[in-house]
């Protein structure tokens, strides 16, 4: 089973994007966030910042779009090179429309849900994501707690990926430290972000080679 170690920039030193990303090397993909301080109350980078770390990053991106209109704005990020682009549920006018553009387009697309989004009306759209993004926290802000309460989410998509053999990744978000990682893991989760956890560490390649193995030791076959 495959597991996958996404460090989120948003704890990175925003100064040296460059040199942070070098601090990562034993990762999957980089994750990055994107806030408008509409959909969330924060702000952070956009399209053109993606662009230019697409240059400069040996890692492929992971964007999450934390945005009002993705039908709008997400295939930009597709077109700007990124591996996979995430949007909300919860922002979205036609999530199908928009995950067989981005598709179109290359990337892999992905649905995210705020910790008070309910899954099951996704599970049939399952065929249409190849990754969905069940927030573990509030979207908006680094460093916040772990919610348990999502772990039945996590529960219920690694049961319908079971069902139906599908290859779809399922990610968590927020608070993923050494030890919460378990229960993610536990649950189904098979792609994990950490901000916080990886970037405060002392070595965070070390960090991110020891979330990985912790959640290995804890990961079973979806279902
Ligand atoms: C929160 C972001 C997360 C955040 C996670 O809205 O989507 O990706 O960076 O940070 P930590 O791991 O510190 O909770
Ligand atoms: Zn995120």
């Amino acid at each position: 089973m495959v597991t996958r170690i996404n460090p989120s920039i948003l704890a990175a030193d925003f100064a040296n994007f460059e040199r942070e990303l070098g601090r990562i090397r034993t990762a999957d993909l980089v994750h990055v966030d994107i806030m408008d301080n509409h959909f969330v109350p924060n702000l952070t980078f956009g399209l053109a910042m993606v662009q230019r770390l697409q240059q400069v990053s040996p890692l492929p991106l992971d964007i999450h779009l934390m945005i009002d209109d993705p039908d709008r704005w997400a295939p930009g990020y597709a077109e700007a090179g990124a591996y996979s682009v995430t949007f909300h549920a919860e922002a979205v006018a036609d999530p199908v429309a928009l995950a067989r553009r981005l598709r179109s387009m290359g990337a892999r697309a992905g649905i995210a849900l705020k910790p008070g989004t309910a899954v099951e009306p996704y599970l049939e759209l399952l065929p249409e994501f190849d990754q969905v993004l069940v927030m573990t926290v509030e979207p908006g802000f680094g460093g916040q707690s772990f919610m348990a309460s999502t772990m039945p989410k996590l529960e219920a998509l690694s049961a319908a990926v079971r069902r139906t053999g599908l290859d779809v990744w399922l990610q968590v978000d927020g608070g993923i430290t050494e030890q919460t990682i378990v229960a993610a893991a536990e649950a189904g989760a098979d792609t994990f972000v950490a901000g916080s956890s990886v970037f405060n560490a002392a070595d965070p390649a070390e960090q991110i080679t020891l979330l990985r193995a912790t959640a290995r030791g804890h990961q079973h076959a979806h279902g």
